[in-house]
C-alpha cells in the first residue's frame, strides 16, 4: 500500500526502539581524560613525547602495532591490533560475522552486543587498541575490503560504526574508525589519489566518520590512498581541517601500516601516531622517532604539536580507564609459543550464531519452500563445496587467504583465525531429524551434483565469492574481485541442480553483490544469503532453514540485474574522481530509474507485516519531526521487521530521491494488536551539506517521509515542512 497523506499533527506515544545493553564501564569525557593527559605528558622530554608517538617496528612486539617502549615510566606501550571482527593472530577467540552481516542485521542492540563481546576479548588478551571497525563506503561492488564494512549506505554504516565503537569502548577497550577516507578499492591502494568533492565528501565518506566522533572513539586510522592529490596520512584538509576540525575529534590519528610518507608533512597535517613504526616493514628506519626529534631540532616541527600528539593518545588511554588493572599482553603475534593461550570465547558463540541467523537474508520463497518441514521430508541433497570443508583447511591458509570449502569470512588483515567453524552440512545434520537423509556431494563437480541432487525431495546447492587485501592475492583476485560472479564455477553448478530437481534452494555465501544469470530458472524456488557468518555458519543456517529464527536481514547493498548498472568500478587509474557523487548505491539506481535484482534494504520473513497510520509531528520549539506509524504482524509465525524511513528533501537541496535517515527493528508476535514504530528527525537527519555557506543547512521547503520494508517497497508516506 502506498499513501501519501497530508502531515497529521497526532502525538502517537511509545516506540519500539531497541535499548542496547548495560555497560560495563563508562569512558571518561574527554576534558576529564585530559586535565589527567596535560599533567603527565607536561612531565616527559621531547624524546619521551616522541617516543609515544612512534611504532616500535613490524613485528618487534607481540602486536601488529606496539607504542611507545619504556622510556615512560607512568605509561605502558601500548597493543595495537587488528581485527575488526576479532582478534588476529591469536587461538582460544572467537571469529564472528563479519562488518558487512553486522549491518544486514539492521540490529542496533545486536551490533552493541557485538562490539562489547569483541571489547572483552580484546580486553582479556591485553590488547589497548581494536584495529576497528571499518567503515569504508562499498562504493564499488567488487571492492575486496567492503565486506569489513558495513554496506552502500552512509546513515546504515554511521549507526553500525556508532553502535560497535561504544560496544568496544565499554569494555575500556580503544576502537578505531577506519580508514580515513577514500580506501574505496584495494587496487594501487598505495598510489592512487580518491578524488571526492566538498559535498559528496561530508554527506557520504566522512559521514560515519563524524558519528564515530560523536560515540566518543579513540582512535582513527588514516587510509593508504591519496584524498584529492595528497596521501591521506598527511592530509592537512582530511585529519587537521575535516576529522579535528570540524568534527572535534580528540583522540589521536594512526597511520594504516606504512601509510605514513613523511615527517614534517605527516605530522604538520594531524597525523599522531605512525604504525607500526618503521618506513617499511622491517626497514630499521622510521619518519618519527629521531628523525621527529631532529625535525623540531631543525624548526620544522614546533614541540606543542608534538605535545599535542603525545597528549591526543595519552588522553585516549585514560579515557579508556587503560591507567587501572588493564591487564598485560599475553598473546604474541609473531611467537605463538611466547603466548599464554588464555581462552577468551566465554559464550560468545550463543550471539555469533544469533547474529548470523538474524543478518541471513531470504531473496526468494516461492511456494513457502522454506522453512523445511522435516515431518515431510525424506532425502535432502547437499550441494556444493561451499557447503563443507576439510578439518585441515580451516585455518591452513594466512588471514584466510584462500577459498576452499565454505565461505564465512573474507581475507586479509580483517580477519580472525577460526576456533572451529560449523560448515553448513554439519549444521543441517545436527538441526534434522534421523528420518530425513542427507545426501552430500561436497564439490562443485558437475556430474556428481546433478546426481545428487535427481533423487531428492530437495536440493540446497552452495556458492561463494570471496574477495579480500590486496597483500595476498587469490586466484588471480588482488584483493578486489575481477569480477561479481560466482567462484569456481559456481553459476554452473547451480544451474545443474536447477536442472535436476524442482524444488531448489540457492545458498550464497559471499562478500558482496554476485550477478544472479540463473534467476529466472522456474526450479529455484528459494534463495538464502547468509553473507559472511563466522564460526556458527552452519549452526546459524540451520536455524533459519528450519524456522527455528524467522529471517530478519535486509542487504546492506544493492544487488543489480547487471555489473554495468552500477555507478561506479574498480578503477585502474592513478586518480579516481567520484563522479557520482552523492548518488552511491541505491540512490543511483533511484535517481536513474534502474531496477535493480533485489533492492538496499530488502529481505523476506516466513511472516507478513502491515504498516498503516503514519503521523507526523513537528517541534517547532526544536527543530525536530517525530514520525510514527503502526506495524502489525499478519502472519501466522512471529518475527521481526526492519522498518525503515528514507526522507524526500526539497527540490531546492538537491538531495537523491530517497536519503535513508532511520531504521528499527522490532519483534512482532503473530496475531498481536499493531504497534508503533516511531523515528525522530533532527538537525542530522534534516540537513544537506551547502558548499558555498561551509555548514549543514536545513531546507526550506516540503520533505517527504517513506517509511516501509525495503528502499523500493514504501508503504507509508507523509509530507512536512519545517516552520
Ligand atoms: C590494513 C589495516 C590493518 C593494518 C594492521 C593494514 O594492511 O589496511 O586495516 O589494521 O594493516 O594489520
Amino acid at each position: 500500500m502506498y499513501l501519501l497523506s497530508r502531515a497529521i499533527f497526532t502525538f502517537v506515544a511509545c516506540s519500539s526502539i531497541a535499548i542496547s545493553s548495560i555497560s560495563a564501564f563508562t569512558p571518561l569525557s574527554w576534558d576529564q581524560a585530559y586535565v589527567k593527559a596535560d599533567m603527565l605528558v607536561g612531565q616527559m622530554s621531547l624524546e619521551q613525547k616522541v617516543n609515544l608517538t612512534t611504532g616500535v617496528g613490524w613485528s618487534n612486539g607481540p602486536c601488529v602495532g606496539n607504542s611507545g617502549r619504556s622510556v615512560n615510566p607512568n605509561f605502558p606501550e601500548l597493543c595495537l591490533q587488528d581485527a575488526p571482527l576479532g582478534i588476529r593472530f591469536a587461538d582460544l577467540v572467537s571469529s564472528g560475522v563479519a562488518g558487512i552481516n553486522a549491518a544486514a542485521s539492521f540490529d542496533k542492540a545486536a551490533i552493541r552486543r557485538r562490539g562489547e563481546y569483541m571489547g572483552k576479548e580484546f580486553r582479556a588478551k591485553g590488547i589497548n587498541v581494536q584495529l576497528g571497525p571499518g567503515m569504508n563506503m562499498a562504493r564499488t561492488a567488487a571492492g575486496g575490503r567492503n565486506w569489513e564494512g558495513f554496506g552502500e549506505d552512509p546513515y546504515l554504516a554511521g549507526i553500525a560504526s556508532a553502535e560497535t565503537i561504544q560496544g568496544i569502548q565499554s569494555e575500556g577497550v580503544m576502537a578505531t574508525a577506519k580508514h580515513i577516507i577514500g580506501n574505496e578499492q584495494e587496487t594501487n591502494r598505495n598510489e592512487a589519489s580518491s578524488d571526492i568533492d566538498d559535498r559528496t565528501m561530508h554527506e557520504i565518506y566522512l559521514w560515519p566518520f563524524a558519528r564515530s566522533v560523536e560515540a566518543g572513539v579513540a582512535s582513527v586510522m588514516c587510509s593508504y590512498n591519496k584524498v584529492n592529490g595528497v596521501y591521506a596520512c598527511e592530509s592537512e584538509y582530511v585529519l587537521n581541517q575535516l576529522l579535528k576540525g570540524e568534527l572535534g575529534f580528540k583522540g589521536f590519528v594512526q597511520s594504516d601500516w606504512s601509510a605514513t610518507h613523511s615527517t614534517s608533512p605527516s605530522v604538520n597535517g594531524g597525523l599522531d601516531m605512525t604504525m607500526p613504526g618503521d618506513v617499511k616493514f622491517g626497514s630499521g628506519t622510521s619518519y618519527f622517532g629521531s628523525t621527529l626529534v631532529d625535525a623540531v631540532r631543525r624548526g620544522e616541527v614546533t614541540e606543542a604539536r608534538v605535545t599535542d600528539m603525545a597528549t591526543r593518545i595519552v588522553a585516549a588511554w585514560y579515557k579508556l580507564g587503560q591507567d587501572q588493572n588493564f591487564p598485560p599482553v599475553n598473546f604474541d603475534s609473531f611467537h605463538p609459543d611466547r603466548g599464554q593461550h588464555i581462552d577468551v570465547q566465554d559464550n560468545h558463540k550463543e550471539l555469533i550464531r544469533e547474529m548470523g541467523a538474524a543478518s541471513t537474508v531470504l531473496l526468494r520463497n516461492k511456494n513457502n519452500i522454506l522453512p523445511l518441514q522435516p515431518s515431510k521430508l525424506r532425502r535432502l541433497a547437499v550441494i556444493g563445496e561451499d557447503a563443507d570443508m576439510n578439518p585441515s583447511d580451516l585455518n591452513s591458509c594466512p588471514d584466510h587467504g584462500c577459498d576452499k570449502g565454505t565461505l564465512a569470512q573474507g581475507w586479509g588483515s580483517g580477519t580472525a583465525e577460526f576456533p572451529y567453524l560449523i560448515t553448513p552440512l554439519q549444521g543441517l545434520q545436527d538441526a534434522l531429524p534421523d528420518s530425513v537423509t542427507i545426501d552430500a556431494s561436497a564439490d562443485n563437480d558437475i556430474g556428481k551434483a546433478t546426481q545428487t541432487a535427481k533423487g531428492a525431495d530437495i536440493a540446497i546447492v552452495f556458492a561463494n565469492s570471496d574477495s579480500g587485501e590486496e597483500y595476498i592475492t587469490v586466484e588471480g583476485n588482488k584483493g578486489d574481485r575481477n569480477d561479481i560472479s560466482l567462484w569456481h564455477n559456481g553459476d554452473s553448478l547451480v544451474e545443474a541442480v536447477a536442472n535436476a530437481n524442482k524444488n531448489t534452494i540457492v545458498v550464497i555465501h559471499s562478500v558482496g553483490p554476485i550477478t544472479m544469470p540463473w534467476i529466472n530458472h522456474p526450479n529455484i524456488q528459494a534463495i538464502v544469503w547468509p553473507g559472511l557468518p563466522g564460526q556458527e555458519s552452519g549452526n546459524a543456517l540451520a536455524d533459519v532453514l528450519l524456522g527455528k529464527v524467522n529471517p530478519s536481514g535486509r542487504l546492506p547493498y544493492t544487488i543489480a540485474k547487471n555489473v554495468n548498472d552500477y555507478p561506479a568500478s574498480v578503477s585502474k587509474d592513478m586518480n579516481i574522481p567520484y563522479k557520482e557523487g552523492l548518488l552511491i548505491g541505491h540512490r543511483w539506481f533511484d535517481a536513474n530509474g534502474i531496477q535493480p535484482l533485489f533492492e538496499f534494504g530488502y529481505g523476506m520473513s516466513y511472516t507478513k507485516f502491515n504498516y498503516d497510520k503514519i503521523a507526523v509531528e513537528i517541534d517547532p520549539t526544536h527543530v525536530g519531526v517525530k514520525v510514527s506509524v503502526m506495524v502489525q504482524n499478519t502472519g501466522n509465525m512471529d518475527g521481526a521487521e526492519v522498518v525503515q524511513a528514507y526522507l524526500g528533501f526539497p527540490e531546492d537541496a538537491d538531495e537523491p530521491p530517497k536519503v535513508l535517515r532511520g531504521f528499527e527493528k522490532i519483534n512482532l508476535k503473530k496475531g498481536a494488536p499493531a504497534e508503533p514504530v516511531t523515528f525522530r528527525f533532527g538537525p542530522t537527519e534534516l540537513s544537506y551539506w551547502d558548499t558555498d555557506k561551509q555548514r549543514w543547512v536545513i531546507p526550506v521547503g516540503q520533505f517527504t517521509v517513506y517509511v516501509g520494508a525495503s528502499s523500493r517497497d514504501i508503504r507509508q508516506a507523509a509530507n512536512f515542512t519545517i516552520p
